[in-house]
């Protein structure tokens, strides 16, 4: 199972995503692979935004080896599921997608997966709240770990 988890900039919510639900199916022992991108390109290469690293090492996520990488074609043959962290990332990635593609494509805190309803999670990038950010996406990881794990 390969899952990508995707913003706009990859540099705030994807990144922390990745590291979040890597630790957790770790944890959990789920046999899983994860990555993020964002949809836009003016990160690429760069290591997780400053604000968000020191905010994500406060809860115990060390973002700091991550590179900004853009969304690409190929990611939708990759990739099982890619987990959009908002509703414009979701649209925009849709204009990328081939009928043939593999991966599944949907917003991270999707109602069949939170349980509740849909619904985005806030650029911290804007709104400045990095802890805020990492709470709702440690949430949306457990709630996506119970989604995928097999019954008992
Ligand atoms: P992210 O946040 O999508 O959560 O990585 C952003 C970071 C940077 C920019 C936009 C969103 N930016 O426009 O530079």
């Amino acid at each position: 199972m390969r899952i990508l988890f995707l913003c706009l900039g990859n540099i705030c919510r994807s990144p922390t995503a990745e590291a979040v639900f890597r630790d957790v199916a770790a944890r959990a022992g789920l046999m899983v692979e994860v990555d993020s991108a964002g949809t836009g390109d003016w990160h690429v290469g760069e290591p997780p935004y400053g604000p968000m690293q020191q905010a994500a090492l406060a809860r115990g996520y060390d973002l700091s080896r991550l590179r900004a990488r853009q969304l690409s074609v190929r990611d939708f043959h990759a990739f099982d599921l890619i987990l959009a962290m908002d509703a414009k990332n979701l649209r925009d990635a849709r204009r990328l997608a081939r009928p043939d593609a593999r991966a599944e494509l949907r917003l991270f805190l999707d109602e069949r997966l939170s349980g509740a309803s849909a619904m985005d999670v806030p650029d911290p990038y804007y709104t400045r709240d990095f802890d805020g950010c990492i709470t709702l996406i440690e949430q949306g990881a457990m709630r996506l770990l119970v989604a995928l794990q097999p019954p008992q």
